[in-house]
């Protein structure tokens, strides 16, 4: 029974007629709105909301957000104590699985991970036929897209076993994927995995090794890295996300469904906003010709990129952790000149009313650019680094969706704005 005070009255003035809403945690169900119509020409109301941005597409418990307050928890335990005290893959069982693992579930977990990070040779063969200067981003969105024609079994994403196993090979392939991305821009030969390292470092090993036997990647690194793995491993609903949700919502193999995810990340305005912001350092310069880009943005000519978030309005956490790692990152490899200029643009934007008024501040990408930079990446691949981390997320997200009996294929309802009712004339009578 609901309590009358947890209800919305509606009254439809086109009809006098006043209708009870129940409100549950806080939303309005939007099939109630369908109720609220005037016959055959007016069948119901709907929502109008292009982006979602005040609607709410599934119940979860993965990832909790408190943009105004700055708080992100993965599974109820707050990022910052993830970030210093837990390690990537630790985190990726927490937030798929949804406690933190007791000790044998760990190793087995770890043991999993590291002994399917190969991939099948005929994988590695359609990764070496893209072009020399492919983007590394869609090298990975089409060899995990297809990685679904290795693995058949993955459509039975009913059997709990079967998709324990398509989780693993994801989270474990990734780093192998990625690295070859990468390795493939640069025409040096791919690096098998190192099944004697941590993931982390078995990523480093991947993307930078040469002929030495074994590499030995600084444990600086390392750690900023697991950093910013832990950072990146999940954030709600957001659009890769919700993409991978979409998709998955067909009951399309989780393959299929996080190369969508991948897609979406691509975007300049999700995570490539980290390529985005480098290069858009790049081409300020020098700090004297800071004043005159503000201005620029504030006229409209373009978006102050690593800044602002749909959710967050006073900081985003993610950067203040992110900040303390550029200075570990740093200490290794030395101070980047672009640190500088990202530093100046930081302060003048944040004292600007502009940005302030818009509750615009820096977003996580604002500063991973910068380390992924000094790690020596090109910008290209910042959104790979992106990408695998939040695979994990991806894959909590996808097997909540998978398990949720309110969940329907996604389809939403458009507003049709287009001519009705017209008389086809053929061509051959249109062109005379
Ligand atoms: N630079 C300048 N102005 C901005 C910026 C920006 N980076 N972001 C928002 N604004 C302005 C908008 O023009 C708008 O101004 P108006 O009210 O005068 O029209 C106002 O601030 C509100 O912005 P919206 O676009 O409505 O905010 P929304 O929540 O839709 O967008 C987004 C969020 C896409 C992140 C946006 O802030 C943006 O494009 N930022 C730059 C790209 C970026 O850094 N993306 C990374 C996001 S984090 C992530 O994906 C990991």
């Amino acid at each position: 029974m609901t309590n009358s005070q947890e209800t919305l009255t509606v009254r439809d003035n086109r009809t006098g007629e006043e209708y009870e809403l129940p409100i549950t945690d806080g939303t309005i169900s939007a099939k109630d709105l369908s109720r609220i119509g005037t016959g055959e020409e007016n069948p119901g109301v709907a929502v109008y909301d292009p982006g979602f941005t005040n609607t709410a597409s599934c119940r979860s418990a993965v990832t909790f957000i408190d943009g105004d307050k700055g708080i992100l928890e993965y599974r109820g335990y707050p990022i910052e104590q993830l970030a210093e005290n837990s390690t990537f893959l630790e985190v990726a069982y927490l937030l798929i699985y949804g406690e933190l693992p007791t000790e044998e579930q760990h190793e087995k977990w770890v043991h999993e991970i590291t002994f399917h990070t190969f991939v099948h040779e005929n994988l590695r063969s359609l990764m070496q036929g893209f072009r020399y200067d492919a983007h590394p981003m869609g090298m990975l969105m089409s060899s995990v897209g297809a990685l679904s024609t290795f693995y058949p079994e993955a459509r039975n994403i009913a059997d709990e076993d079967i998709r324990h196993d398509q989780i693993v090979r994801m989270i474990a392939k990734m780093p192998t994927l990625g690295a070859w991305a990468f390795r493939h821009g640069q025409g040096k030969p791919y690096v098998y995995p190192d099944n004697e390292l941590s993931y982390t470092e078995n990523f480093l090993s991947m993307l930078f090794k040469m002929s030495e036997q074994k590499y030995n990647a600084d444990p600086r690194l390392v750690k900023a890295l697991e950093v910013l793995f832990i950072l990146h491993a999940d954030h709600e609903q957001n659009c890769s996300t919700n993409a991978v949700r979409s998709v998955g919502s067909s009951q399309v193999d989780p393959y299929s469904s996080v190369s969508a995810g991948i897609a979406a990340l691509y975007g300049p305005l999700h995570g490539g906003a980290n390529e985005a912001v480098l290069k858009m350092l790049r081409r300020i310069g020098t700090k004297d010709k800071i004043p005159a880009f503000i201005e620029g943005v504030k006229a409209g000519n373009e978006k102050l990129m690593g800044f602002g978030h749909r959710v967050y309005k006073n900081f985003d956490p993610r950067a203040t952790i992110i900040k303390k790692a550029c200075d570990d990152v740093f200490e290794v490899t030395g101070v980047s000149p672009l640190l500088e200029i990202a530093q100046e643009l930081e302060a003048i934007a944040l004292a600007d009313d502009y940005f302030i008024s818009r509750k615009l501040y820096p977003n996580v990408d604002f500063y991973s650019g910068l380390i992924y930079e000094a790690l020596k990446f090109p910008p290209e691949m910042f959104t790979v680094l992106f990408a695998i981390p939040r695979t994990a997320g991806w894959l909590a997200q996808w097997r909540e969706l998978v398990d949720d009996k309110d969940q329907k294929i996604a389809r939403p309802k458009q507003i049709y704005t287009g001519d009705r009712q017209l008389t086809f004339v053929p061509a051959s009578e249109r062109w005379k």
